[in-house]
């Protein structure tokens, strides 16, 4: 079928709804997503929303603002961090008063932790700024704003995956999208596409993210020929569940549980003397790893301990319900008594789509490419820089999901539709024959499993010249093998064998960005750590760097970053 709205929205956690709730009833909207919305990764974040509400102790946005910069290792554009820190007080009481039931301090306020990297008075040491509802924050914004899009009208599209962007002389014309239920093409036809699909985790084995992040509206965009930036930025989380991947929120840090070595030390004492257990997430993850390499691991494994067993009960059930569960169901762990095993776990991307502070997408030349914007994980409105500090995400999301939807909304006014082509669908309907063309082949798990294990061995926590060169060409024998899967199941309904095969086209290319742009980038900064590089040089890499997709191969190439407030200085916790 062909739809034609005003805008069209993709993706529906909270950037996504928080966009749409923007837009004037008088536009026509679709908000499409690949899963049930209420279903979007967003909802899976767990531990706060930042937001200097001063609720606990006193604190400020310029505290904050100074901790996003420096959180970021000074790649962060901090015209950004500035949008994010000042408008944070207002997005967190509006999500109140819109329903979002946050934990409340005896005298009834908005209850605030600490977290990582968060500080009071430009470093001196942890402030509480995450609002939270016990450790579900995501769930709980993600069920009200999900609410107030549905009080609102909006037409979703559930189960619709996002198969192609079109962008046609510097204008987007629309996208092509496939329905799971039915297994047929759809295009929509758009003044105004917002691209607020997420992350894409699933590049790397071990994840925190949900199975559906695979990064197809990056991927997408990428494929349109826009650049990507900083996509080397890739962030381990320190606590994931050893073996799964599956996130242990940082709030358990928050409420004061410790990271333990093989021989019950306190290792973060040695890495981060000032804020410990609460320094920023690059930080922690290096040190984890540095621990299980020397040896220090538990009982000789990849993995340290997470003891929370002298916050008490009572806390717990009060502020860390879901990670007791999640110990108690895959480790059979009572987190009352006995720690948690953990490692990193690959969780956010730094880096996605370039945009404006308006959710505006850019071209190379930072020009607007007209009708297309972005937000969320998807985007790089580079609020992040090298290295995103906990409970800055949820923020980002409805700060700037806000932002671009008023300028949808203001742009819209003057935003025709872009009829250069009449058949939008061609290219999706060929690619979809050719999937399902071959009887035999290999099947997409293997391949998308070989090149998850590639990356984690190749381009996590710690990198090197050598080990990324061998990346790449292990991702070229990825690519032949791509070429001949195989497609067993020919059921058009729900065929996620099909589906997963799209995906991994995303995951494919986006991990090549990755690798090229973490090649190309001589240093260490934030969380790409170069061992053949181990210090950060201003001098010669305080830049973005851009990856285009070229008829030729891809080109890379650097902007510069914003520096308005902070000259950089040396980093230390
Ligand atoms: O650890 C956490 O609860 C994650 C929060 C975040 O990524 O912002």
């Amino acid at each position: 079928m062909e739809f034609i709205h005003d805008v069209v929205i993709v993706g529906s956690g909270l950037a996504g709804l928080r966009a749409a709730l923007e837009i004037p009833v008088t536009a026509k909207v679709a908000l499409l997503s690949k899963v049930f919305p209420t279903r979007s990764h967003s909802g899976a974040a767990q531990g706060g929303i930042s937001a200097a509400l001063g609720n606990e102790e006193p604190d400020s946005w310029e505290w904050h603002m100074y901790d996003t910069v420096k959180g970021g290792d000074y790649l962060t554009d901090q015209d950004a961090a500035e949008t994010l820190a000042r408008d944070a007080e207002r997005a967190v009481y509006e999500l109140e008063h819109i329903g979002a039931p946050f934990n409340r301090t005896s005298d009834g306020k908005i209850a605030q932790r600490a977290f990582g990297g968060h500080t009071r008075n430009f470093g001196e040491g942890p402030v509480k700024r995450a609002c939270y509802a016990s450790d579900r924050t995501g769930r709980v914004i993600l069920d009200t704003l999900y609410g107030k899009a549905v009080e609102k009208s909006i037409q979703i599209f559930s189960e619709f995956v996002l198969i192609d962007l079109i962008v046609e002389r510097g204008k987007v014309s629309g996208l092509v999208a496939y329905e799971l239920a039915t297994g047929e093409l759809h295009t929509f036809r758009a003044r105004a596409v917002l691209i607020a699909t997420g992350g894409f985790g699933g590049v790397y084995k071990t994840n925190s993210n949900c199975f559906s992040n695979t990064g197809d509206g990056v991927y997408l965009s990428y494929r349109a020929g826009i650049p990507l930036e900083d996509m080397e930025f890739v962030q381990f989380h320190p606590t994931g569940i050893h073996g799964l991947g599956v996130l242990i929120s940082e709030a358990t840090r928050g409420e004061g549980g410790i990271l333990r070595n093989n021989a019950g030390q306190r290792f973060m004492e040695l890495y981060a003397p000032s804020l410990k257990d609460l320094a920023p997430r690059d930080v922690v993850s290096r040190a984890i790893w540095t621990e299980i390499r020397e040896g220090r691991g538990v009982n000789g494994e990849d993995y340290v301990n997470l003891d929370l067993t002298h916050i008490g009960a009572e806390r717990i059930e009060d502020k860390l319900s879901d990670i007791s569960s999640f110990a108690k169901i895959y480790l059979g762990v009572d987190v009352t008594t006995d720690p948690i095993a953990v490692t990193p776990t690959c969780h956010y991307m730094m880096g996605g789509i370039p945009t404006d502070l308006n959710g505006r997408v850019l071209n190379r030349f930072n020009e607007p490419i007209v009708g297309l914007y972005s937000a969320g994980e998807a985007a790089c409105v580079s609020v992040h820089g090298a290295n995103r500090l906990g409970t800055n995400s949820l923020l980002d999301l409805v700060v700037f999901g806000r932002r671009a939807g008023k300028m949808i909304a203001e742009e819209l006014k003057q935003l025709d539709f872009n009829n250069h082509s009449s058949n939008l669908d061609e290219v999706s309907r060929h690619r979809i024959e050719s999937l399902l063309a071959p009887s035999h082949g290999e099947r997409s798990f293997p391949i998308r499993n070989d090149l998850q294990t590639l990356m984690m061995d190749r381009c996590s926590v710690f990198r090197n010249e050598a080990d990324m060169l061998k990346g790449l060409s292990g991702l070229e024998s990825i690519k032949d093998r791509y070429k001949s899967i195989f497609i067993q199941n020919r059921n058009p309904r729900y065929n996620t064998d099909l589906t997963e095969a799209l995906e991994l086209e995303c995951l494919i290319g986006l991990a090549e960005t990755i690798l090229k742009s973490a090649i190309a980038r001589q240093e260490s900064r934030g969380a790409h750590y170069r061992e053949d590089f181990p210090n950060r040089d201003d001098k010669n890499w305080l830049k973005h760097t851009m990856i285009q997709n070229r008829s030729d191969g891809t080109e890379i190439f650097y902007k510069p970053v914003n520096i308005s407030r902070f000259e950089p200085k040396a980093r230390t916790y």
